[in-house]
């Protein structure tokens, strides 16, 4: 084995450890609804129009594109996670299949997906250019890809590189006890706050979901940032088609949606 396939290895079970301690659940019915009325997920998934089209949502965390797509369409789900413990959370919130895996090897035959959603995810894989290979190689002709990664152009960007270095400071100094007693409550409040102003009403945010929230935004042991351009170019490596991008999640994500085209089409093209 290579060092540097060692150090991927090595990166894998860490993040793997990481969700496996702090599931990403974040799935109060006002979360959801939101990805399926202003997101570019919530509109790929409105479109599937035939029963039985195959929906794969990698990096799935609590299945909230599997719960979508079932109330939503008569589409087949499959989700996938690295994380066992965060495919048992699923296990509880949706009865559809879960695979354990990892992005960078997927355990899905080539050409079989009809719509992919990969939603903050890639960005925590040892390498999200070959993560989103991997996607483009399960995608069918005529599929959809629906990518969002932590946006290089957005605030997020700043948060995680300087405030973030310093609380990732404090925490190996005082662990997680100490964060919890001491930074953690106001990025609890501050949190609910946000949340009641977006939806106009009290948000019920259980403390668990917070807490591991703060580890998804502060913590994990890979984050990257990426432009809209370097995704956009990733497509164009593999031939898939762009067909549209936009900021979500409060600008945190660029979200970014591709095409593969069909084989009697030209590849590699952009959309008009
Ligand atoms: C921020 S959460 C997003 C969860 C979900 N996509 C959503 O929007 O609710 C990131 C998820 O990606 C998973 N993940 C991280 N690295 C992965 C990899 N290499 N392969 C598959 N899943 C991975 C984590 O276990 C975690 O559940």
């Amino acid at each position: 084995m290579t060092s540097e396939q060692a150090d991927t290895d090595a990166l894998r079970r860490k993040t793997r450890q990481h969700y496996d301690r702090f599931q990403f659940g974040f799935d109060q019915e006002e979360i959801l609804q939101e990805k399926f009325d202003n997101r570019l997920m919530g509109e790929a998934i409105r479109e599937i129009a035939q029963p039985g089209a195959l929906v794969v949502d990698v990096g799935c965390g609590a299945c909230r594109v599997a719960r979508l797509g079932r109330r939503h369409t008569q589409a087949d789900t499959l989700s996938v996670d690295l994380s066992l413990n965060s495919l048992r959370y699923a296990r509880a919130m949706d009865p559809g299949p879960l695979v354990a895996g990892d992005n960078m090897h997927l355990p899905i035959a080539s050409g079989s997906a009809d719509l992919i959603i990969s939603n903050g995810v890639i960005h925590h894989t040892p390498d999200s250019r070959l993560s989103f290979h991997e996607l483009a190689r399960i995608l069918k002709p005529g599929g959809t890809l629906v990518v969002s990664v932590y946006d290089r152009d957005g605030w997020y960007y700043w948060v995680w590189h300087y405030p973030g270095a310093g609380i990732r400071a404090l925490r190996r100094l005082i662990g997680d006890a100490g964060i919890k007693y001491t930074i953690f409550p106001f990025f609890h409040i501050g949190v609910l706050v946000l949340l009641s102003l977006h939806t106009r009403r009290f948000f019920r945010l259980p403390i668990e979901t917070s807490w591991n929230l703060f580890h998804d935004q502060f913590t994990t042991p890979q984050c990257e940032f990426h432009t809209f351009d370097e995704v956009a170019a990733w497509g164009k490596e593999v031939g898939l088609q762009w067909r549209e991008q936009r900021r979500e999640a409060a600008n945190q994500l660029a979200t970014l949606r591709f095409r593969r085209p069909l084989e009697s089409e030209p590849t590699g093209a952009s959309a008009a």
